[in-house]
């Protein structure tokens, strides 16, 4: 690599799209997306249903294609397939609003998983790293129970500790609370922000205002395919600047 390419990379966003679109048969879904997120920035994603914000958490990570554009982790175009995928979508945590966890497996192995298949780490450390990671998330005393054995909150967290645990430099999130009982939510938003002060890129699809003014640095609104806002989180939750972003915030207010 020469000097001039070291320090593009160094200086490269984090995640980067460059006019990104992608369809659905003739639903146009992703509309010329061009993001940039500068590392340890915490972007909140909002829109109303249908509007591709999962879809836009999807490409980040390559779980769906796109049809032109370009997309990059950390200066780094991702490949349409192959090992290069694998690595940079390693790179790339995402926790969903279903835990998705191993039923059949215990947490601890739950959260050991990937690094032993997938990044061939040994045993014995990826166990450790695994306790340390729910630990940090609150539960390393359940480690040995089954995902049916801990509340909602508990295994969404146990989610988070699985994702870290590939040790990824961004971390998406498609509305991580929104299938939670009321009570269980601040628990896994605790985790949130600790990890986003810990210095995480992180994209989270949510609707938790209190979350988007704790954490968050920037809050892009869509609609139709399309960011229509892109600002901070005070500005957007009280002077929208769309009819459109006013009309959805009156909608989640009014809740
Ligand atoms: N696999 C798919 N096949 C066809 N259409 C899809 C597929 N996934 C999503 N869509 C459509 O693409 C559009 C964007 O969907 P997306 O799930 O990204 O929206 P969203 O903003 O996450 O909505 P919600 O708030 O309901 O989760 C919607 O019209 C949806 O019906
Ligand atoms: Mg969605």
């Amino acid at each position: 690599m020469t000097e001039d390419a070291v320090s593009i990379s160094k200086t490269a966003p984090m995640i980067s799209m460059r006019n990104v679109d992608k369809h659905f048969g003739s639903l146009h879904v992703l509309r010329d997306i061009n993001l940039e997120v500068p590392t340890g920035q915490v972007v909140i994603v909002v829109g109303p249903s249908g509007s591709g914000k999962s879809t836009l958490c999807r490409t980040i990570n390559r779980l769906e294609t796109i049809d032109s554009g370009d997309i990059a982790i950390d200066g780094v175009e991702l490949p349409a397939e192959g090992k290069g995928l694998a690595k940079l979508r390693a790179d790339v945590g995402m926790v969903f609003q279903s835990f998705n966890l191993f039923a059949h497996k215990t947490i601890l192995d739950n959260v050991m998983l990937a690094p032993v298949k997938v990044r061939r780490i040994g045993k014995a450390e990826a166990k450790t790293h695994a306790m340390e990671l729910l630990d940090r998330v609150g539960i390393g005393n359940q480690a040995d129970k089954y995902p049916a054995q801990l509340s909602g909150g508990q295994q969404q967290r146990v989610a988070i500790a699985r994702a870290l645990a590939m040790n990824p430099k961004v971390m998406l999130f498609d509305e991580p609370t929104s299938a939670l009982d009321p009570e269980m939510v601040s628990e896994v938003l605790d985790v949130m922000v600790q990890l986003a002060k810990d210095g995480m890129t992180m994209v989270v699809v949510t609707h938790e205002m209190g979350f988007a003014r704790r954490a968050g640095n920037r809050v892009l609104f869509m609609a139709d395919g399309q960011i229509v806002e892109d600002t901070d989180p005070n500005t957007f939750f009280t002077a929208p600047k769309s009819d459109r972003a006013r009309d959805f915030l009156g909608k989640i207010l009014s809740h």
